[in-house]
């Protein structure tokens, strides 16, 4: 079983994901980051990728993560002031050897987005029909290791004096839109717990804790929804905006999360989904 059974090109750039309606217009760099440094999970493709490269436009040191380490290395070099390493955010050998190598380095991050996850389309499904395989498979990777990289991230951060750290949550933990996944979205609804827990536990410490939702985000990762013309009407027809997702429609209030305009903010869930939770 792979990850992504249906084969798919990696996303260039937010830019030129096909298929959407309206993206927004390209924000001029306001430098709202600067003397920051970020690691993002996920960051070789889709939602990952267009928010390392705009905070690396906002003035960060960023750190482009992924498995797939040459597709973070690639993606990393289109921008200033980055890198990109391999980070199997399911193994905890890796994630704290990261953080690790960063520390060394003098790249601790004052910012995390743990974004990189997973959805078994062909193999999720609803209870009566779910492998349990599919079910550790998902679990493993998208709350399993969202644990890790918060676990990492929050001692990193405990020795630096605090910082900022932004889960990717999605609808499908809030309400009814992930009927046919159910591994995927417990491993969602999951993750939005796991991220007020650790908010509570650290406020003290400066350390920041929330999570975005995006809606259907043209990415790699839906590329089973993308490809089906009848699928992606469908999913549209419940976003109330009226159209899909981009990764750049994600990037601005993961910038503010990052950035000290959102220094009052923690424990917080930010929809920014066409009005899809709103069903
Ligand atoms: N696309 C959507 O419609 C949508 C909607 C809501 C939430 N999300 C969430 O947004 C996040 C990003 O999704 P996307 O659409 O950009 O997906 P994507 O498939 O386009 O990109 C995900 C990236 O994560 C990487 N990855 C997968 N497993 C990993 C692991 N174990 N360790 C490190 N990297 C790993 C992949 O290699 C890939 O580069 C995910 O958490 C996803 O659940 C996506």
């Amino acid at each position: 079983m792979t990850d992504h059974p249906v084969s798919v090109p990696s996303t260039p750039s937010s830019a030129s994901v096909p298929g959407s309606v309206t993206t927004p217009a390209p924000v001029p760099d306001s430098g709202r980051l600067a003397g920051k440094t970020a690691l993002v999970t996920g960051a070789a493709a889709g939602i990952g990728r267009g928010v390392a490269a705009r905070f690396a436009a906002e003035g960060a040191r960023v750190v482009f993560s992924d498995r797939d380490g040459a597709g973070a290395e690639a993606a990393a070099a289109e921008s200033e002031n980055s890198r990109g390493i391999a980070l199997d955010i399911s193994d905890e050998a890796s994630v704290s050897g990261a953080f690790t190598d960063l520390a060394a380095s003098g790249w601790t991050p004052d910012v995390v987005v743990a974004n990189a996850g997973v959805q078994l389309f062909g193999h999720d499904a609803k209870v009566a029909d779910l492998d349990l395989d599919v079910w550790r498979r998902t679990i493993d990777i998208n709350l399993t290791g969202t644990f890790l990289t918060v676990k990492h991230a929050v001692r990193a951060m405990l020795a630096a004096g605090g910082g900022s750290i932004i889960l990717t949550g999605s609808p499908t933990g809030l309400n009814g839109e992930g009927a046919d996944f159910t591994a995927y979205s417990s491993s969602k609804a999951g993750i939005h717990g796991l991220a007020r827990t650790v908010a509570a536990a650290y406020a003290g410490e400066n350390i920041r804790v929330n999570t975005v939702v995006p809606a259907y985000t043209e990415t790699p990762l839906v590329s089973a929804i993308t490809s089906d013309p009848e699928a992606r009407a469908a999913i549209i027809g419940r976003i109330p905006l009226g159209r899909a997702g981009s990764p750049a429609d994600i990037e601005g209030i993961m910038v503010y999360l990052a950035s000290d305009d959102g220094a009052f903010a923690t424990g917080a869930l930010f929809a920014v989904d066409g009005g899809m939770t709103t069903l």
